[in-house]
């Protein structure tokens, strides 16, 4: 059985990705410090899939503690790389907080891959490093421009950090991929977005609001230049973004090329509002929501050009946004918060 290691395995993303390279036949290994999951994300795993990854409880960032990990799993496949800190407010608020673990979590990550040859790298990025691109849909080669925040900044480098190391070493290959905006949840509701405290993103902020945790929603700003005023991204169910992975991986294994980048969303643009009639309609739920000012930082709009995805990774967005909220909205009401 091939091994995958995960970095930020009990993460919202990673947790959705260790059930599908489990699906997929892969043993995985599991590292996460547990600084934004709670370790009962493992229990959801196995009740999903019947198998509990190998965890480690160790920090990235921890050289000593991280290659304890890469001697004794140096047999992987590939890494799966998503232990990073992710809230772009806060990296405003704490750029060397956010440059110092994002980036340092990746040198130590590529120097225990070059140590013990594992030779696929599969790098969780972001749209973000687009910025607000001139045309859209953007495609791989649209400009990557200095991002608002020092979090879309630590995506770029590492994507030059990546690019670097790769042209430097004979065996090392790596894909990238730039999520767009992920959201939903297993539609077993037994793992799902987790923010701790008061949600940054819209999806999970919708939910506590409709579930009663929040007051109400502010939707910051209607006055854009888009056609209901709302802001637009590209939202992507959270399993369909997961499996995205597994595709990466075996690409990497059939040796194609050194490294790649591919985007990874829906190819379609919704807008706040849409978002939220959609979460209404699909859960019969009213929201309770306020049209406030803008949210500094915030890009107008962004979606995918998602061909290159398609065509060679062989990857496509599968779950409907209707789904995916109604997923996002069942996790909601199971979820358990102290
Ligand atoms: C989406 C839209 C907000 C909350 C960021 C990162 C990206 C990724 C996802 C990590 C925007 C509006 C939001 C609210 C609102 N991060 N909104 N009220 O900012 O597009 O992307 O998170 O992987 O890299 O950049 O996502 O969900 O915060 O916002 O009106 O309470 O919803 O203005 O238009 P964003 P988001």
């Amino acid at each position: 059985m091939q091994k995958v290691i995960i970095t930020g395995g009990t993460g919202y993303i990673g947790s959705h990705t260790v059930v599908e390279f489990q699906n997929a036949g892969f043993e995985v290994v599991v590292i996460d410090n547990l600084s934004n999951s709670i370790i009962e994300v493992l229990d959801g795993i196995e009740k999903i899939t019947g198998i509990r990854p190998i965890f480690y409880q160790v920090d990235v960032t921890e050289q000593k503690d991280l290659e304890i990990v890469f001697q004794k799993h140096g047999d992987a496949v590939a890494i799966i790389h998503f232990a990073a800190y992710k809230a772009v407010g806060e990296s405003v608020q704490e750029p060397l907080k956010y440059y110092h673990n994002n980036i340092q979590g990746l040198l130590n990550v590529l120097s225990n891959m070059l140590k013990y040859d594992i030779p696929n790298l599969v790098f969780s990025s972001s749209c973000t490093v687009y910025g607000q691109p001139d045309k859209l849909p953007v495609t791989e080669d649209t400009p990557v421009v200095k991002p608002e925040s020092p979090y879309g900044n630590t995506k770029k480098i590492n994507e030059e950090i990546i690019d670097d190391t790769i042209n430097s070493s004979e065996n090392l290959c790596a894909i990238s991929l730039r999520y767009f905006n992920p959201i939903g949840a297993h539609t077993s509701a037994y793992i799902g977005e987790l923010p701790l405290g008061v949600p940054d993103n819209l999806l999970p902020y919708i939910t506590q609001t409709a579930i009663g945790l929040r007051k109400e929603l502010s939707v910051f700003g209607d006055n854009y230049n888009t056609p209901d005023g709302t802001a637009i991204r590209d939202y992507i169910n959270v399993c369909d973004l997961a499996k995205a992975h597994v595709f990466a991986v075996k690409r990497l294994l059939n040796n194609v090329l050194k490294y790649e980048i591919f985007n990874i969303g829906t190819g379609k643009g919704s807008s706040v509002m849409e978002i939220i009639k959609a979460f209404e309609t699909s859960t019969g739920q009213k929201l309770n929501y306020k049209i406030v000012d803008r949210r500094a930082g915030d890009i107008e709009q962004v979606w995918a050009d998602t061909s290159k995805a398609n065509k060679v990774l062989g990857w496509k967005a599968e779950v409907s946004l209707d789904e995916t909220v109604k997923s996002a909205w069942e996790w909601e009401k199971k979820v358990k918060r102290d």
